[in-house]
């Protein structure tokens, strides 16, 4: 078993944690606070052993020295504010004498929060590429390293693997829950097990679906992936999103579990993905020229039939272009039965926590992995370096 912040004496403490504050950030405002909200529970508990705070994550993926006033923590400070009820120190910068002064003059119970640790990418990419002394100028400024992000677990960074390997280290809250959550679907999850895909993209889910498709009774595919599955099968699919490339792969799964892949039978299209277009509902060896945009209903009856009888589900990936009304009820839909089900139910994957929101079912998910392609890597058993190097008890 991991260590965890609980296997430290944090009086007095200069305990950084990494956290994931790569929260949506709109003209200064933070369009979804999840993320931080989660993150609360390992702060306090730092508080409350009175360790000097340090708190430090990424935000988004800077490219340019513009990318720099876009992507400041500086608004998440605030949030943190607003939370804790206490002051949060912003250090607007990710190194330097002016950080290094604030955390001496750190006392008990003080926060503070560092720039974006990806800032360091726009020489060398020296955050991303974990080099080697920024891991260990940051591991300085600590006496213990909590990694409480997440959704950066399958990272290689400097601010998680880089620290993680200079000084005592440990899980936070967080990542404790996200791992027994998630290690339900890994050891022996009830049967039937079904795994719900959609997304626009074959290609992000082909670990999952070769690492998975042992372990769940059946793979319902929706989403933009499941085109490129049915031109495997042979359908015309018109202008619909397509990886040719990944057409081999398709076919090779098709041929190897025919009873285990369920695609849909019909769909939403439209000439144009906007609002307010004309949309038809199509079987899949209707379609013309035009691109499938949504699952259609009779789909989402065959789905209901399989996700009726689940004891375990897990989904990521959205079956359709939720975001513009015509083509969002075969999301809803699905979104709806995972809730109303009995089964242990676990969704990942930024989009379908959007879509999870946005349809109101939050509530109803027994549990909303805050890693996208986190939760997916963690799910197919694949080393994570920043989960490997933390001590063991
Ligand atoms: C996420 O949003 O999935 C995590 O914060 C990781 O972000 P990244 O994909 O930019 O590393």
């Amino acid at each position: 078993m991991k260590k965890t912040i609980k296997d430290y004496e944090l009086s007095g403490k200069k305990v950084i944690i990494r956290c994931d504050f790569n929260v949506p950030i709109e003209n200064g405002v933070i369009k979804d606070e999840s993320r931080i909200i989660k993150s609360l529970k390992t702060i306090k508990y730092a508080l409350r052993k009175g360790a000097k705070v340090i708190l430090m994550s990424h935000l988004g993926r800077i490219k340019s020295e513009e990318d720099k006033e876009k992507y400041t923590l500086k608004p998440v400070a605030l949030n943190l504010e607003k939370h804790l009820k206490r002051k949060v120190t912003f250090i607007n910068e990710t190194r330097g004498k002016k950080l290094e002064e604030a955390i001496k003059n750190m006392k008990n119970k003080d926060i503070i929060l560092i720039e974006n640790t990806r800032f360091e990418d726009l020489e060398g990419k020296k955050e991303s590429n974990n080099d080697k002394n920024l891991g260990k100028y940051w591991a300085n400024l600590g006496d213990i390293f909590i990694n409480d992000a997440f959704g950066t677990i399958h990272r290689d960074h400097a601010s998680n693997v880089g620290i993680a390997t200079n000084l005592p280290n440990g899980i936070g809250f967080l990542v404790e829950e996200e791992i027994k959550k998630l290690n339900k679907l890994i050891n022996k999850p009830k049967k039937p097990y079904i795994i719900v895909l959609g997304g626009a993209k074959v290609s992000d889910k082909i670990g999952v679906i070769e690492n998975l498709i042992e372990k769940a009774d059946y793979i319902l595919i929706s989403g933009g992936m499941s085109f490129t599955f049915l031109k495997a099968a042979g359908f015309n699919i018109g202008d619909s999103i397509l990886e040719k490339e990944k057409i081999p792969f398709c076919n090779k799964m098709l041929e190897k579990y025919p009873d285990k892949i369920i695609l849909p039978i019909d769909v939403i299209t439209a000439k144009e993905l906007k609002a307010n277009v004309k949309t038809h509902e199509r079987f899949i060896n209707e379609i013309e020229d035009e691109m499938g945009l949504d699952i259609g209903p009779k789909t989402v009856k065959l789905f209901k039939q399989y996700l009726n009888d689940a004891k375990t589900i897990f989904l990521n990936g959205p079956a359709g272009c939720f975001e513009i009304k015509e083509f969002s009820k075969g999301t809803k839909e699905i979104l709806k039965i995972i809730a109303e089900s009995k089964a242990y139910t676990v969704v990942g994957g930024g989009d379908s926590i959007r879509a999870v929101k946005e349809f109101k079912v939050e509530d109803k998910i027994s549990h909303i992995s805050t890693g996208g392609g986190a939760s997916l890597a963690y799910l197919e058993e694949i080393k994570l370096k920043a989960l490997s190097v933390i001590d063991e008890k």
